[in-house]
Order: structure tokens, then sequence, then C-alpha cells
């Protein structure tokens, strides 16, 4: 097959562990004789240095004739401390997502056997959690009429749904629930939002087209407790797009380390995969950012066109490494390796799947020769 990639590393590691899941992608082209073409593209803070926009014309005309985009990630701390900054690295990726009808964002989360201990959740509460997370990606708070009074002194974000927005996504969900445990949990805060309840109501008559998928409902708050409590009680998750952000974040402590943490973003055209954590400053430039959720995220780009053994190969690299403990400083303090090491090993794991632990040595004696 070939395919199109824009890749939109953007800001902080995102360029680091980008890098990574390019080296994964071309050891499976080689392996299965697919022709990957990766173009690159401007967002984010690097954009607004060079350009003055977060999402310069040519990026988004580079991702609309494309067929998948690889995002890295975006944000600087020089527009964090600054509200009143006329333009924010954020607003790229928003745009972005708006622009490529980018509507839903899928987050699976996974306690890996190995990684078990890593958490700082207890063993017996994250064995066995396998959790589909759909968020809704264009709608909602983020994306809701904004305002600020003249003196400045009240703001309001407008959080508003439409019946369509709340089904297409809502169609996906319950898909996934049917090929996965036929469980799906819509979150939402409907005894006080009104959008909320609009959720309920249309989620609840498309349920009746899936009458093998069992739906049940959470309150945010509470979902957010559940999550820590007793995450292996959910399988697939679909909420708005707010509380899918914040319900994410949380969930990634299960896996470990947010650097395990990959997603798809889909819509009906267009199709992007990152990872969902951030542009990670403190780290740019020190090989210490791990590179798996970036990774990860190329094996879901891999999914999305249906080539799944190709998918897997990247996956069962990525146990392996996981297994062999070949992981950065966030899951491994003792004998740490740089996020380049990692992606070797896992590119290289994808080629000679059989020859993994003469690499093993090699990169511990930081020889390795690997692509
Ligand atoms: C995410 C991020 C983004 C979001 C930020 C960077 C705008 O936190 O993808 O989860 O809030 O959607
Ligand atoms: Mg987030």
């Amino acid at each position: 097959m070939k395919l199109d990639i824009a890749v939109l590393s953007g800001d902080g590691i995102g360029p680091e562990v980008t890098a990574q899941a390019i080296k994964a992608l071309e050891a499976v082209a080689h392996n299965f004789d697919h022709s990957f073409i990766f173009k690159e593209g401007l967002v984010g803070a690097i954009a607004i240095d060079q350009t003055g926009n977060p999402l310069p014309d040519e990026t988004l005309e580079l991702c609309v004739n494309t067929d998948a985009v690889l995002f890295g990630a975006i944000g600087d701390p020089k527009y964090d401390n600054d509200p009143s900054a006329p333009v924010r690295p954020e607003q790229g990726l928003l745009r972005l997502r708006k622009e490529l009808g980018l509507y839903a964002n899928i987050r699976p989360v996974k306690a890996y056997p190995t990684l078990i201990d890593k958490s700082p959740l207890k063993r017996e509460i994250i064995e066995g959690t396998d959790i589909s997370i759909y968020r809704e990606l264009t709608g909602g708070i983020y994306f809701g009429k904004k305002e600020i009074s003249d003196d400045g002194n009240v703001a309001s974000d407008l959080c508003e749904y439409s019946r369509e927005e709340i089904e297409r996504i809502s169609h996906l969900a319950f898909k996934a629930a049917q090929k996965r445990r036929k469980k799906l949990t819509l979150v939402d805060k409907a005894n006080v939002l009104e959008s909320s309840r609009l959720w309920r109501k249309v989620v609840t008559e498309i349920a009746t087209s899936y009458s093998d998928v069992t739906l049940d409902f959470l309150f945010v708050d509470n979902a957010a407790m559940q999550m820590i409590l007793n995450p292996s009680q959910f399988d697939v998750i679909l909420t708005e797009n707010m509380f899918g952000d914040i319900i994410s974040d949380e969930a990634s402590v299960i896996g470990g380390s947010i650097g395990l943490l990959a997603s798809a973003s889909i819509g009906n055209t267009c199709c992007m995969f990152e990872p969902i954590h951030g542009s990670y400053p403190q780290a740019t430039g020190k090989g210490i950012a791990n590179p798996i959720a970036a990774i990860l995220s190329a094996a879901m780009l891999l999914e999305h066109f249906n080539l799944i053994g190709e998918a897997n190969a990247i996956r069962d690299a990525v146990e392996k490494a996981l297994e062999l403990n070949i992981t950065t400083p966030d899951l491994n303090t003792n004998n740490p390796l740089s996020t380049e090491k990692v992606g070797d090993f896992i590119a290289d794991y994808i080629l000679n799947p059989e020859d993994s632990n003469l690499n093993f040595e090699n990169i511990h004696v930081g020889q390795s020769t690997i692509i």
C-alpha cells in the first residue's frame, strides 16, 4: 500500500518522539512491502515563531491532501504563562481538528502486565484494565462562543452540542463496543448540564440499534472516581470533548506512564494520530521522553488502514521493549535508555523479531548498529 503521511512533529519533545514513530513505520514498510511517503509541516509554537501562525496555510493544505497525519505535540511555556498572548500554539491543534473534521478521538488505555507494578495504583485495582475512550473532539466548550466583558472581569465559554454531533461519534463508539466486551458507558453531567441531557437522550435512542451492547451512564465526577477505584469495569467510554480530555489524562496513570498512551482522531475524510501527552518542554532534547505513545499512534494509523498484521508488528515490538525493560526513565529508573535507543530497539525488533536479545545486549552497551 502507498500512503502519504503528513508529519507535524510540533514543539518540545514532539520531534524526538515522532522520529521514533517514523522509524517504526519505515521498518513496517520494509517488511511488508509498503511505501510510506512522509512530508513535514509546521504547527504550534515553532510555527508561530517562524510564520506568526500556529497552523500555517501550507500545513493545513498538506494535511487536507494527505492520507493521514502523524502529530507530535504542541505547547510552549512562554504561552502557558501569558494569558493575554494573542496567538497560542494550541489554537493550531484545535483548528486542525476542526478543519479536518476529526470528530472522534479514540484513546485506548490498557494495563500492560509487565508494567503493572509501575503504576501508582495497586496491582489488584488495575489488573485486566482495557478501556477504549471515545472523546468527541470538535464540539462542546472547546469550540463554543467565547466572550470576555469590556472591563475584562467576566468571561464565558459556551458548551453547545447538536444531535448530529452526538450521533456520529456514538455510532462509532457502539460499533467499537460490539467488537469488544459489548459495554458502553456514557460519561456526562446530566444532573446539571442541558447539553449532557441531550447526550443521554440521543445515545439512549441510538442504543436501540445496538441491542447486543449494554449501555450505562455515569456522571463525570463519579466516573473520575471509578477510574481509580475500579477501572476494569469499563469497556468503551463515550463522552464529550472536555470530559474526555480530563478522564483520559486520569486514565493514563493506569498504564504507568502518560508516555504510553496513543490516540487516533477520525473524521469522515481525514485521520490523525497523536500521543495524548503534551510537549514536555523540560525534557526537550534530553533524550528522556518516552517514544512509545508516538509509536503506538503509528500502530493505530496502520490499523485505521486495515493493516492489522503491520499494526500488531509494532505492538509486539513495543511489548517486547516493555518486557525487556528497554524503556525511558519514566518507566525505568535503574537503567534507563534514551528516546532514540528505545526507538531503535522497536524498529529493529519489527525488522528482525528473532534477533531481539542480541540487540538488547548491544543497546545496553551502547553499540547498537540498528538501522
Ligand atoms: C489533548 C490536549 C489538547 C486538548 C490541548 C493541547 C489543546 O490536552 O489532546 O488532550 O485539550 O485537547
Ligand atoms: Mg489533554
